[in-house]
């Protein structure tokens, strides 16, 4: 039965998915290698305690007990000792996460099962550096975690029934729906998603319309919840970028990624998280730079 969980990246979806955790009533432990990201993801997931208890989703003393099941690490060691399910969420670069993976076997509990949040990379390449790959999988949040239904459970060359019965199991009690995906690059919602805003950026870029008038077209037109620009500023531009130059190099040349995105990522506007990407958030009212 799984009592611990250990989520490894404490950044745009590593607080998310740990406070999915420690609300579901497991125990957690956040792990990263920057002690600032950590003081900030403990802040970013209190204040979604908060709120909740704000709105009267949560009594006071719940909301201390679930904090309480936090504990944050820049120990590796430490965080996955008693880990029964181990959730990646590090940054996009395979390299990072393969060498994360080989760490965890050499400390993490052998029957503990490892789960990448990976948007796009293979599992079954990362899970190849651990004695017994049938224990990896994925599971693919969405952001922010504690407001969108869906895990993707992704099963990877030799990721066992159990594996995947164990991450379905974890992301039901957390309140999420899953749906179950033979690994392929960028799986169902990262493909179709990536085509998409890489799209939107070719438009941008051929000055078809302004970023705004792009946004209210695919909202008001498509009835999709937000724009695509929106979206990447949440994402953030430079996991986007990683995302389209796997799925260019596996899928072929329709996800070339624009030229334009990855000016602005050279240029250090990587959305939200930095204070600007396709929109500017540096004051109260976000504006169009395009
Ligand atoms: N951002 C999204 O909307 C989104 C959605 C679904 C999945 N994902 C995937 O989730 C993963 C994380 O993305 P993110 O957007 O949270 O990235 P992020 O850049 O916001 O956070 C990554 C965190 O990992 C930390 N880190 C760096 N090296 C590390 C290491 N060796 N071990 C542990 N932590 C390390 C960084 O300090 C940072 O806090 C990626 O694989 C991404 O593709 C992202």
């Amino acid at each position: 039965m799984v009592k611990t969980i250990a989520v490894l990246g404490a950044g745009t979806m590593g607080h998310g998915v740990a406070h999915a955790a420690m609300a579901a009533g497991y125990e957690t432990r956040i792990y990263d290698v920057s002690q600032t990201q950590l003081n900030i993801a403990v802040g970013q997931v209190m204040s979604i305690l908060k709120k909740s208890v704000e709105l009267g989703r949560l009594s006071e003393d719940d909301c201390n007990a679930t904090f309480d099941r936090l504990k944050a690490t820049t120990s590796l060691a430490e965080a996955v000792a008693k880990a029964d399910v181990i959730i990646e969420a590090a940054p996009e670069k395979v390299d990072l996460k393969v060498a994360l993976l080989a760490a965890i076997d050499a400390s993490a509990p052998a029957e503990s099962v490892i789960a990448s949040n990976t948007s796009a990379l293979s599992i079954t390449e990362l899970a190849a550096v651990l004695k017994d790959p049938g224990r990896v999988g994925g599971m693919h949040f969405f952001n922010p975690v504690h407001k969108m239904k869906l895990v993707e459970v992704v099963r990877a060359l030799e990721t066992t029934d159990e594996t995947v019965s164990v991450m379905q199991d974890v992301a039901h009690r957390m309140g999420k729906e899953t749906v179950v995906v033979r690994e392929s690059p960028g799986f169902i919602t990262s493909r179709i998603n990536a085509m998409i805003g890489n799209e939107a950026f070719y438009m941008l870029q051929e000055g078809i319309a302004s970023a705004r008038d792009i946004d209210k077209a695919l909202k008001l037109g498509l009835n999709h919840p937000m724009g695509p620009f929106e979206l990447v500023d949440l994402v953030g531009l430079d996991t986007r970028l990683s995302i389209l130059q796997h799925l260019h190099r596996t899928l072929g040349e329709k996800f070339r990624p624009c030229p334009l995105l990855e000016q602005y990522v050279k240029g250090g506007r990587l959305g939200r998280k930095s204070g600007k990407g396709v929109y500017d958030y540096s004051s109260t009212r976000t504006s169009a730079r395009r």
